[in-house]
């Protein structure tokens, strides 16, 4: 059996959770219209929807926000803040904003600029790139290679873009893209890591076609972590070395700095050309701030400064990517469909795999998520066709898998708490073939999951 790490921190402070009653979780899911995102938090035992702002902070990051500096233009938090990341990337101009989208909004909105029906070519592109990208008129086009479509199958980097399909848009349609970009890990399949190499074949072909490339890093720690423990020539680099070679590739770089940053809130760009910078600031004042907070506190601007700093240090990323590889494994050795190998953030279940009798246009995933929560009060999310399927001509086009994504907060729970969800599982196996399909009653335009309401199929 997998060994659990030991943790290389202990816990000061003590949050109460609760786990209520089943009869009450019944009613609490028919009230959210079976969209898990509309449960209240004193509804939840565990809370696995997000690794994304819900983790714990050191005790150096708090006391990092004590100092923060809450001058409007050009807070001393703003000099550190900009310090870091410029080592921490390697890039030397640095924008915040207040989260990934914050950060999105600013660079596509100005990229993709009278580009309307251009393509944004990426491995895969997250949920809200996607809206951003489509909210602009562009289009999302993902060649992750074929092997990260297929859960089973064991790879070091998964996240990888396939680089023939690339070079071929490129040689036919070159005219057409826009941006090229890479998600550090691959959040929406399962988060694999992209290796170097493949980071290294992708910014030479956007080099030779004069074409942006830009790198989603919101988890990219945890991809270094993976590149110095499976790819050849990395394992003497240290993770500062391996994430500066990383971003150093690319003309921009953004972060969501819930993730690794270790905060529940911030971003930022950070890039080389200092036009296009300055281009992305006017629209930063415009939506975010002023460039020197762009929608964030000094406070904040200290917590992700150090959060950062400690990130790339120590046993912190080694520790959280052994505890979500436990997870993983664990259900794995009980029969639990999972996508293998261990991803960085997050323990994703084929609900393919493990409901074959819902076809995807039934949304297995979102069902078997809402059978987690009835079951042990565990909320996950679905990453499958309610969050990626979409309508074309009428036809119905599936996500490339459905998967139900255990997302795990940093520095939060504890092995008692995994072990939990492992039983949970199995006792949800055994009475897999119970469960009914889903269908949707109501929808937004944009970004469904989030809001649309649901109905189990009777
Ligand atoms: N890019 C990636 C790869 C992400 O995972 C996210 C957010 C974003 C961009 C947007 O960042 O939330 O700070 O605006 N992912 C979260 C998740 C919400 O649950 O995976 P944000």
């Amino acid at each position: 059996m997998v060994n659990y790490p030991p943790p290389p921190y202990k816990i000061k402070m003590v949050e109460p959770i609760n786990l209520i009653p089943r009869e009450k979780r019944e009613e609490a899911l028919k009230r959210a219209n079976y969209n898990l995102f509309n449960l209240m938090a004193d509804e939840i035992y565990l809370d696995f929807l997000t690794d994304s702002g819900t983790g714990a902070m050191s005790q150096t990051q708090w006391s990092a926000m004590m100092l923060g500096d809450e001058t409007y233009a050009n807070a001393r938090s703003f000099l550190r803040f900009k310090k870091t990341i410029e080592e921490f990337t390697g890039l030397p101009e640095v924008i915040p904003a207040h989260q990934g989208r914050a950060a999105e909004n600013v660079l596509f909105g100005h990229l993709l600029k009278d580009k309307a029906g251009s393509w944004v070519v990426s491995n895969q592109s997250f949920d809200t790139t996607v809206g951003h990208i489509m909210y602009n008129g562009a289009k999302p086009v993902d060649i992750v290679i074929e092997e990260g479509k297929d859960p089973q199958k064991v790879l070091p980097f998964k996240g990888n873009m396939d680089t023939a399909k690339l070079q071929s848009i490129l040689e036919n349609d070159a005219d057409k893209v826009a941006v090229i970009t890479l998600v550090l890990t691959n959040n929406a399949g399962g988060g694999q890591p992209v290796s170097m190499e493949n980071i290294k074949q992708v910014s030479e072909l956007a080099k030779n076609y004069g074409k942006i490339f830009a790198l989603d890093i919101a988890r990219v720690v945890e991809n270094a972590y993976f590149i110095q423990q499976r790819e050849s020539g990395y394992k003497n680099k240290s993770l500062k070395e391996i994430v500066r070679e990383i971003c150093t590739s690319a003309d921009a770089v953004w972060m969501s700095a819930k993730k690794d940053a270790y905060v529940n809130i911030g971003g930022f760009i950070a890039l080389r050309d200092s036009q296009l910078a300055d281009k992305l600031r006017e629209r930063l004042i415009l939506f975010e701030g002023f460039p020197t907070y762009g929608g964030l506190a000094g406070r904040d601007l200290e917590a992700i400064a150090t959060g950062l700093q400690e990130a790339v240090e120590g046993e912190t990323v080694a520790h959280r990517v052994q505890q979500v590889g436990y997870l993983i494994e664990r259900l794995n050795e009980e029969g639990i469909p999972v996508v293998l190998p261990p991803g960085g953030h997050a323990a994703f279940i084929d609900a393919k795999a493990m409901l074959p009798h819902i076809p995807p246009e039934q949304f297995p995933a979102q069902a078997l998520a809402c059978h987690l929560y009835l079951e042990g009060g565990i909320r996950s999310v679905e990453i499958g066709s309610l969050m990626f399927g979409r309508h074309e001509e009428g036809k119905f086009i599936p996500a490339p898998m459905e998967l139900v994504r255990l997302a795990i907060p940093r520095r939060v729970y504890t092995k008692a708490h995994f072990d939990y969800v492992v039983d949970i599982c199995k006792q949800l196996k055994e009475k897999a073939d119970e469960i009914k399909g889903m269908k949707i009653t109501e929808e937004p335009e944009l970004l469904r999951h989030f809001t649309c309401k649901l109905t189990p199929i009777s």
